[in-house]
């Protein structure tokens, strides 16, 4: 081959080049860069001209190689549409979710307790009438259980422990503990989901208790009010008060409800608390009947227990009014993102 006509293929090539704009760089690759391609070989037979006109080739072939580069660049760009993107755009953010408030009430509880040394504890939400009620010193057809609204599970009953039952509140914990240790001390948290026949804007059938208990020797109600008085400070912030009201429950004796000072208002009272307090829960001194119920001796322990809702201790922090409480389980999210 001479020279000239050596050049001449080099500018068919570059032709070549220009009409395969479409092709991807894949194919631009294989086609002219593979080991059989059409640039791959035209540079081999370079060797094959008169070495005097080799200089003048050198040049041309160089360029149709730049070219080729540029063009497999460019096609690494292509895109199957005409869309034209802008690479340098920010992407789309994706959507981030986050821990839904009431588990985020839960570990603030969790941490406060667990600071002053009550341990977490997990008891089991569908449970026998023995720990839910019969422990707790109601016995079978004993008025007090109307209270609870229960939801009964359609299983064998125990002889002992009797129907199985969903945990209407977290106080089916309090034998349950002290069965599990034996033997005083015992500090719990109990934190659970609660079950009961009622749904409205202020119920959902499911909703979730705290439940505190400690037994030991010499614990008196000065104990209760104490951790009453650390948590309001703790939870709902410094300078909140407790305050307990003579109550009846049948597991505890003496019983309370509990009210803590509006934080809002510091219990002056506001649009939000009316009084200046609010009504959160029940506390008391551990029946002696539990004790016993629990394998322990009344004479030698006392303890105080105390348990309420955490939709409303945590609504209340937040200073909300949700007209209707079953939102917060809807899935709603333009509901759940505000928080
Ligand atoms: N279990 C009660 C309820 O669900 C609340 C309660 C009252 C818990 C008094 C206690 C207590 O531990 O001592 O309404």
């Amino acid at each position: 081959m001479t020279g000239s006509e050596y050049i001449q293929q080099i500018s068919q090539l570059q032709q070549a080049v220009k009409k395969d704009a479409a092709l991807s760089a894949a194919e631009l690759q294989q086609k002219y860069l593979g080991s059989n391609g059409a640039f791959t070989l035209l540079a081999k037979q370079i060797t094959e001209i008169d070495p005097s006109d080799r200089k003048l080739a050198g040049r041309p072939l160089n360029e149709l190689k730049n070219m080729l580069a540029e063009a497999i660049t460019a096609a690494c760009n292509h895109t199957t549409t005409d869309t034209w993107i802008d690479l340098s755009l920010p992407g789309e953010k994706p959507a981030v979710g986050h821990v839904h408030p009431i588990s985020q009430a839960m570990a603030e509880i969790t941490n406060i307790f667990t600071s002053i040394g009550f341990t977490r504890v997990r008891y089991p939400e569908v449970d026998w009438d023995w720990y839910v009620f019969e422990s707790l010193n109601m016995p079978p057809d004993h008025p007090a259980r109307d209270e609870w609204e229960t939801f009964f599970v359609d299983h064998k009953p125990d002889k002992k422990k009797g129907q199985m039952v969903l945990t209407t509140h977290t106080s089916n914990g309090q034998v349950r503990e002290m069965e599990r240790l034996g033997k005083p001390p015992i500090r719990m948290i109990n934190i659970a989901r609660c079950y009961r026949r009622q749904q409205d804007v202020t119920h959902t059938q499911m909703f979730h208790q705290f439940e505190g208990l400690v037994v030991d020797k010499g614990i008196t109600i000065q104990h209760l009010k104490g951790t009453l008085d650390y948590f309001a400070e703790q939870f709902y912030g410094p300078g909140t008060k407790s305050r307990i009201r003579p109550f009846h429950f049948q597991f505890t004796e003496p019983s309370f409800e509990v009210d803590f000072s509006c934080h809002l208002c510091a219990g002056k009272g506001c649009r939000f608390c009316k009084s200046g307090w609010h009504e959160v829960g029940g506390c008391g001194m551990v029946h002696p009947n539990v004790l016993k119920a629990g394998g322990l001796n009344p004479d030698v322990y006392t303890g105080f227990a105390f348990g309420w809702g955490i939709e409303r201790t945590y609504t209340l922090k937040e200073g909300l009014a949700i007209d209707d409480i079953r939102l917060l389980y809807s899935g709603d999210l333009q509901f759940l993102e505000q928080f």
